[in-house]
């Protein structure tokens, strides 16, 4: 496979451009404005690339609906992550065999992780005929050109080679939310956990420049974002292996003040720099957040997961994030019933979990990948065993966030008001910068604000309180 880093032209974005809007004339010419439905299963990168997709489908003079009957075009973007996340693409797509049948013109395509998956892409081949298009994220950027060849001879397009990781610039994007954002500031991975598929369908780690992003930051600034999620497999490796040296603590730095607040995801805990440290304690703008995976609290498991790091050092690095940033709330992602964790293996994890309060964890159940070395491993664990260790492991961190709630009663945050309270007449709700939930009484002029709240109460994953 090719490994080289391609920095897609300007001139090449500028091509598929003009193809969108040789498409859009098409559109024009149609009795109904052409409507398309865009669904993304799995990660945060995944929406983001979902609104890209977006952008240039408007750009071809698309609308956007959420039903199937009504779309001209539909794009599945899906996620590998796990067998159940593939599993459900697969009846949704399934499905839309009926929907086809009654509007044989609609264009079905499917992209992201999962069609990456060589076996994947062979099985839509085969037994899905009614899809149309299916991209890899590789190919992300040329989807006018793929769009345009399929309006204009039909016929089904597979584009799902390994090319070379590629960076595209200066992509339209329809976001869905002006209050907050998600920008990705690298893509790919190079850690090969035993258990992840990532690395071989998002291809190696490749960083935009920093100039690139603060442009893209300072942009969505001037058009009213609040918010912005850097997002990257893993950031604190960002810059790393580019010509330019640049590092992750310059990017925060040179946005500091560019947004009222920045978070980011995900940090890697054998990556996590004091250099990042200090510059989370000194920004005004960097949230006191910090989403550190650590999948398993055994020194066994961790290293059978090839992730570089042992148990006391993950907690050494919790100890220097709390102290230099005090009220830090901290999450993780857990995998539990991991090939050959035994009892009192899955109990480090629990202690560990203990030990840390995180405010809230992502929890997993082991799902072999096919072509990961976990996969192949010999002494997987009993499906039983997986979902007992993973309702302890709910049950125990259930109680934790309560007390983390809990703990917020009296406290005045600022909070980000997001918008009206989905439960209440009359609420907004908002983000904590540690990014708890806060419902409270208040007017939707408020929306886009940041303003102090008293925390007065506290409920299984939110907080209530009253405006200062
Ligand atoms: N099985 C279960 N969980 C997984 N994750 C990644 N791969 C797998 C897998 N094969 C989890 C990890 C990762 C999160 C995004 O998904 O915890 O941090
Ligand atoms: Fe997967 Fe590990 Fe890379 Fe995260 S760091 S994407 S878990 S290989």
């Amino acid at each position: 496979m090719e490994r080289k880093t391609t920095q897609i032209s300007q001139a090449e974005v500028e091509r598929q451009l003009t193809l969108c809007d040789d498409i859009c004339r098409v559109t024009g010419q149609w009795a109904d404005k052409p409507l398309a439905l865009v669904d993304t299963y799995g990660c945060q990168q995944n929406e983001a690339d979902s609104e890209r997709i977006r952008g240039y489908l408007e750009r071809m003079g698309f609308g956007f609906t959420d039903d199937p009957e009504q779309a001209r075009i539909i794009v599945i973007n899906t996620c590998a992550i796990r067998e159940h996340a593939e599993q459900r693409v697969l009846g949704n797509v399934g499905a839309l065999v009926h929907t086809k049948r009654r509007h044989p013109e609609q264009l079905i395509c499917l992209c992201g992780c999962m069609v990456q998956e060589k076996h994947v892409a062979e099985k839509i081949r085969q037994s899905y005929r009614h899809v149309d298009l299916v991209f890899g994220p590789h190919a992300l950027w040329k989807f006018p050109e793929m769009v345009h060849t399929l309006l204009t001879q039909r016929g089904r397009i597979f584009s799902v080679a390994d090319e070379a990781g590629s960076i595209a610039e200066g992509i339209p994007t329809v976001r869905q939310d002006g209050i907050k954002a998600w920008v990705s500031i690298m893509y790919g991975c190079n850690n090969f956990c035993t258990y992840c598929i990532v690395p071989y369908v998002r291809g190696r780690e490749r960083s935009r420049t920093i100039a690139d992003i603060a442009a893209e930051a300072e942009n969505m600034a001037a058009s009213g974002t609040k918010e912005i999620m850097l997002l990257g497999q893993n950031v604190n490796s960002f810059g790393l292996g580019s010509e330019n040296g640049e590092t992750f603590p310059q990017l925060l730095h040179a946005l500091d003040g560019v947004v009222p607040r920045i978070r980011f995801m995900t940090s890697h805990p054998k990556d996590l720099s004091d250099a990042l440290i200090e510059e989370m304690a000194h920004s005004k703008s960097v949230c006191p957040q910090f989403h550190l995976p650590v999948q398993s609290g055994s020194d066994r498991i961790l290293q059978e997961m090839n992730r570089h790091y042992t148990r006391e050092h993950y907690l050494e690095r919790v100890r220097a994030l709390r102290s230099a940033i005090p009220n830090v709330g901290l999450t993780t992602d857990i995998i539990a019933g991991f090939p050959g964790e035994t009892d009192a293996e899955f109990e480090d994890t629990l202690s560990l979990v203990e030990q840390v309060r995180y405010d809230s964890a992502y929890t997993f159940i082991y799902s072999p990948r096919q072509g990961t070395r976990a996969a192949a491993m010999e002494n997987q664990v009993d499906e039983a065993i997986k979902h007992e260790r993973l309702s302890r492991l709910i049950a125990l961190q259930e109680g934790i966030t309560k007390e983390q709630l809990t703990g917020c009663i009296g406290r005045t945050e600022d909070v980000l008001v997001e918008g009206a309270s989905r439960r209440q007449a009359g609420f907004v709700s908002g983000r904590t910068g540690r990014g708890m939930m806060v419902n409270f009484e208040g007017n939707e002029e408020w929306i886009g604000q940041i303003v102090p709240v008293q925390i007065t109460g506290s409920g299984t994953n939110t907080l209530r309180g009253i405006r200062k």
